[in-house]
């Protein structure tokens, strides 16, 4: 199989070498911006190049920028092209239309690497939906996070200098917002919702990151056995409406979470009948992805074409019917805001764990708190 690349940074440069090695695959063109194109023997800067070659049966796209991604997609289902892409980016935000566009054209569109990096999570959900019943899927899929989280937790680092040292070990941007804040694990989650339920939840979603997490908070949950880790979850409610967050997590320190250490991912799958599966690997780097791209290839040469069910579309996060009990720090007195099971003044914050609560209660409340210039760090209780 003849299989062209748009994107050739970190996943693209990774892909194509694979694609030198892997059994019965060849790589095809390559597109390049015109500012960075050097070699015409195997880069061009039209996509017609393309999109007209009989002989490239597949496009695999690994870019950044969600906009350019989708007429990439587009033009290249069009063509009649399997399109495989690694940007979370795009799926999140076209997915559906898309999933329409290639089950219409008889072609694949398949994005694994875009949740989970190397673990072929999308993979086992779909499968498992087709199957069994999806009940619920969570997971560390943010390496970055995750190595900050365990750097203060075992090297006693205040959360700056965690930072810092992922900035230095190349695990996070110098804008490091969109871990740290939980958008990128909300992305993942959203396709892994996709793929499950069928629903891209693209409103009612809620996320909290690790940004208001201190070294102080750490220290009170080892001292209690507990280890923080940022997670993202979803799964079906009972009324049969989706719910979908990311937020901060306390699990006991025998928790598969808690073992999850530096910048490694975790993803768990919890179904009807094949019980809890959990993967973990790197949820990022270029070989680990570019993997998980030729696992989507191999798979589209075994004739596996969609990850998203036919009905697959946009739909509402429920994250009112979803309960959880949290711990939560915040300065001052709660002044009663909580139901608390436990609270302790411990000088100038309050430290609560509250009874069971709505998900979206919960991030509404901690946002009316900041709202009224106080501090607030929250963690949901593993159960
Ligand atoms: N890196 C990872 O570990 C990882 C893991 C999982 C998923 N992903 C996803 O994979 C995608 C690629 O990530 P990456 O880390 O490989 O990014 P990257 O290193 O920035 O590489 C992207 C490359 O694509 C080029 N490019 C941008 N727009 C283009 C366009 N319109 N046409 C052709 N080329 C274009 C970029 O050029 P410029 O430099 O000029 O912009 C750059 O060389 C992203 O969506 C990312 O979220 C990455």
């Amino acid at each position: 199989m003849k299989v062209a690349l748009v994107g050739f940074g970190t996943v693209g440069k990774s892909v194509y070498d694979m694609l030198e090695k892997a059994e019965g695959m060849t790589p095809g063109k390559v597109l390049m911006l015109p500012e960075f194109f050097t070699d015409p023997t195997f880069q061009t800067t039209d996509y017609n190049d393309i999109l007209n070659d009989p002989e490239t049966e597949a496009v695999v796209e690994c870019i950044t920028n969600a906009k350019a991604g989708y007429e990439y997609a587009r033009a290249a289902l069009n063509a009649g092209k399997h399109y495989v892409s690694s940007s979370k980016a795009m799926v999140a935000v076209y997915g559906a239309e898309l999933n329409r566009l290639a089950r219409e054209k008889g072609v694949a569109f398949l994005f694994g690497a875009a949740c989970g990096g190397s673990m072929p999570i999308l993979m086992a959900l779909s499968q498992s939906r087709q199957m069994d019943e999806v009940l619920s899927v969570s997971g560390i899929l943010n390496g970055t996070t995750n190595y900050m989280l365990d750097a203060m937790q075992r090297k006693g680092c205040t959360y700056e200098a965690a930072l810092k040292t992922a900035q230095e070990l190349g695990y996070a941007e110098a804008d490091p917002t969109a871990d740290v804040s939980g958008a990128d694990s909300l992305r993942k989650i959203m396709l892994a919702c996709a793929v499950s339920y069928g629903v891209l939840p693209s409103e009612g979603l809620n996320r909290e990151g690790i940004e208001s997490l201190t070294a102080e908070d750490v220290n009170h949950f080892a001292a209690r056995g507990l280890v923080c880790r940022l997670i993202a979850k979803g799964g079906r409610n009972e009324d049969g409406s989706v719910y979908a967050c990311v937020e901060p997590v306390l699990f006991g320190k025998n928790a598969p979470e808690s073992s999850v250490l530096d910048n490694n991912n975790l993803a768990k799958s919890v179904c009807r009948y094949n019980g809890s599966l959990v993967l973990i690997g790197q949820g990022a780097g270029g070989d680990p992805t570019a993997s998980n791209v030729l696992r989507d290839l191999v798979n589209i040469r075994a004739a596996y074409r969609h990850y998203l069910p036919a009905d697959c579309k946009e739909g509402t996060a429920m994250n009112d019917a979803c309960l959880s009990r949290y711990y939560v720090r915040v300065d001052g007195q709660d002044a009663g805001l909580f139901q608390a099971e436990e609270a302790e003044q411990d000088g100038s914050v309050c430290r609560i764990v509250t009874a069971a609560m709505p998900v979206k209660k919960m991030h509404q409340l901690a946002a009316d708190i900041r709202a009224n210039g106080r501090k607030v760090f929250f963690a949901a209780m593993a159960e």
